[in-house]
């Protein structure tokens, strides 16, 4: 990367970072924001002036529940205001006229409200297309595929071999509207795609043609994948539920048959919380971990870090009831330093990522990501066992001791704890597997660029093995895959950091699970031309594998498939293209940069495109390839 390239791109991600975050004092607020009215023209200077005087006051700061204005950017612009107009915030916006709602709304969204509305007529299926197929139970359990989290398909369920590969042809593409990010990992059942969106419709979609069975609308980005309920092949009367979360900290369970709603819950009043990663269901309780956006919203020097705590939440599946709740960290204490600045800790150890569940031992088991302040604690960065029934902790692995960060160490700023750690969060999915020599092993891929295993009876690291260089979005970001015998690791390595002592790695890697030995390591061609903006070499997406191949999503905008026993490429296709859609909206493919894997099953591969954040290539479409 040239040194020019590097410094705008580093502008760029320091203003991406803050607008993502800026949960500011009004006055630094207009400052975080300088930059962006060209989204939303004239409604910027009103919705900054309304937000100032009208609502900054509860949701800048720590009111309890009100959410903080980086998670209020999750928030599609049509929701925020039917909250102001309808909904629970209408007595605090009565003073405002519907000028001053829409310009509010379009300033926290950063976009234009019309867009959602005038959009095209919602193409739902004609009857032939509109019912559920009984017979075609959930494929797989949910984010990983089984409840190991191996995603990893098998030859006869993937129905593609390496020799169709070249023969794939797109049989119909989706575009969302109102998005410019596609990172929720489609879900088969019923003869459907269920998917989230960024503008948190979340949808069920005829596998066949594409034609919309139902959506509902969530509170905000829906960026987990939809969890289907199993049921009895045939069976006339299951009514399975589907589950899922947004980023607004909300987890819902509608009808997986007709997408109405069945329960709806807040995982965490913190108003910084929010929820990444798909649950995880097992035996009729819902796993839930939660995550936040505190460690961004600290970028701002006013704001007091920081409160938000990590942790796994255990519910009823059928009525969303709370089991149990464990905390990922211990409750945090108001301290004032000399120079009377007000800071909170412990705090952090978010969770990104969606457990694996241990049936024969009781355990589920899931990485953490750091602290946000000092002091840091001994389950950050670590990878955790904990029981089913009781939320106990069984063991825990840290693999960086002392990591305490948040975003104003990037940006410079006060908030920035002392000592800070490298920000090397898990998340990653971790991977429950039998290893050749028959012991259980639980494989975690970290940011730093390293993948690790852990005896699954005893917590003790049985190897770890360097395949990146590592960063703040470097390393293994989102997904690992384990089929015979081998653990693939994508490495993204995007962005530079200080610690000059190895070298960016971006590409796929295979590791023998047995040995923790490097197989094969397959460097990605840096095929970014000066036309694709924020186009980087690299895998940051969870990928998947068959026993034919190892297909991955690029930061790239380029979907490879690798052979499993060399690394070499078998199909590189290029994804960043405008795609005819079946509903009619304009659509693109971008990076493929989060937690959803492209699904390989029955010939088919569906894949999400687009990742409009984190100074990656926007995009909002779903494809279905076929072998021909
Ligand atoms: C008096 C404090 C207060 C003020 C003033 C206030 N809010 Fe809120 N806001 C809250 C709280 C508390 C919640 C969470 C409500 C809940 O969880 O039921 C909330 C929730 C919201 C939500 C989420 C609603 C949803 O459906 O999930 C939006 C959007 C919102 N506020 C926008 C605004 C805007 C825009 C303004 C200014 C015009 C504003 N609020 C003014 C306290 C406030």
């Amino acid at each position: 990367m040239n040194v020019r390239k590097y410094l705008a791109g580093l502008c760029a991600a320091i203003l991406t970072l803050v607008l993502a975050s800026a949960p500011l004092r009004a006055e630094t607020l207009l400052e975080a924001v300088n930059g962006s009215p060209a989204l939303i023209g004239e409604s910027y200077a009103t919705g900054l002036r309304v937000f100032k005087a009208t609502c900054a006051g509860c949701h800048v700061g720590s009111t309890s529940r009100a959410p903080q204005i980086a998670v209020l950017r999750n928030m599609p612009p049509a929701t925020i205001y039917r909250a102001l107009s309808e909904g629970v915030m209408k007595p605090m916006a009565a003073g405002l006229s519907d000028g001053e709602r829409i310009a509010v709304a379009e300033f926290l969204a950063m976009r234009k409200l019309a867009a959602a509305d005038t959009g095209p007529q919602i193409k739902t299926c004609a009857a032939a297309h509109a019912g559920f197929d009984r017979k075609a139970v959930p494929t797989y359990t949910g984010w990983g595929f089984d409840p190991s989290n191996t995603h990893s398909v098998s030859a006869k369920a993937a129905g593609l071999t390496r020799a169709d590969l070249g023969k794939l042809k797109l049989k119909w593409a989706y575009g969302f509207a109102d998005s410019n990010r596609a990172r929720s990992q489609p879900s088969l059942a019923g003869g459907a795609i269920f998917t989230g969106s960024h503008n948190g419709e979340v949808l069920a979609l005829d596998r066949a043609t594409g034609c919309e069975r139902w959506r509902y609308q969530a509170r905000a980005e829906v960026r987990t994948g939809v969890v289907i309920e199993p049921w009895k092949g045939g069976d006339r009367k299951a009514d399975p539920l589907a589950f899922f979360a947004d980023l607004a900290g909300n987890v819902y369970a509608v009808r997986a048959f007709s997408g109405e709603q069945v329960w709806k819950m807040r995982a965490d009043t913190h108003n910084a919380a929010l929820i990444t990663a798909t649950p995880a269901l097992h035996d009729g309780t819902l796993f839930v971990t939660v995550s936040s956006l505190e460690e961004s919203s600290s970028a701002d020097p006013a704001y007091q870090c920081c409160t938000f705590r990590g942790s796994v939440l255990a519910l009823d599946a059928r009525t969303g009831k709370e089991k149990w709740r464990t905390w990922m960290v211990g409750e945090p204490q108001r301290r004032q330093d000399e120079t009377g600045r007000v800071e909170y800790g412990p705090s952090g150890v978010a969770l990104w990522n969606t457990p694996a569940i241990d049936a024969r031992r009781g355990l589920i088991y899931f990485a953490t990501g750091d602290n946000y302040s000092q002091p840091a604690t001994e389950h950050s960065d670590a990878v955790v066992a904990m029981e089913m029934a009781t939320g106990k902790i069984r063991w825990a692995h840290q693999a960086i001791e002392g990591d305490a960060w948040n975003v104003g160490c990037y940006v410079g700023g006060d908030n920035c704890p002392d000592d800070a750690g490298p920000d090397f969060d898990f998340g990653a999915g971790v991977i429950l597997v039998r290893s050749a020599d028959g012991r259980d092993l639980v494989l975690a891929g970290q940011k730093a660029g390293i993948a690790y295993a852990f005896d699954a009876d005893s917590g003790a690291q049985v190897w770890q093995r360097r395949v990146g260089r590592g960063g703040l979005a470097g390393g293994i970001l989102f997904g690992m895959a384990a089929q015979n015998g081998r653990l693939f690791a994508p490495v993204s390595d995007f962005g530079e950091i200080a610690d000059k002592t190895h070298a960016a790695m971006p590409g796929m890697n295979a590791i023998d699970i047995a040995t923790g030995a490097l197989a094969w390591s397959a460097p990605m061609a840096n095929t970014c031309s000066a036309e694709r903006k924020n186009c980087y070499p690299g895998i940051s997406a969870a990928i998947t594998a068959t026993p034919d191949f190892v297909i991955a999503g690029g930061d790239d905008g380029r979907l490879r498939a690798y052979a499993p026993e060399s690394g070499e490429v078998l199909l590189d296709m290029d994804l960043l293209r405008a795609f005819k859609t079946v509903n009619g909206i304009a659509a693109s493919g971008g990076s493929m940069s989060g937690g959803a894997a492209p699904i390989v099953d029955g010939g088919q591969i569906i894949v999400a495109s687009g990742y409009g954040h984190a100074m990656k290539m926007p995009g909002n479409v779903l494809l279905v390839f076929e072998k021909q």
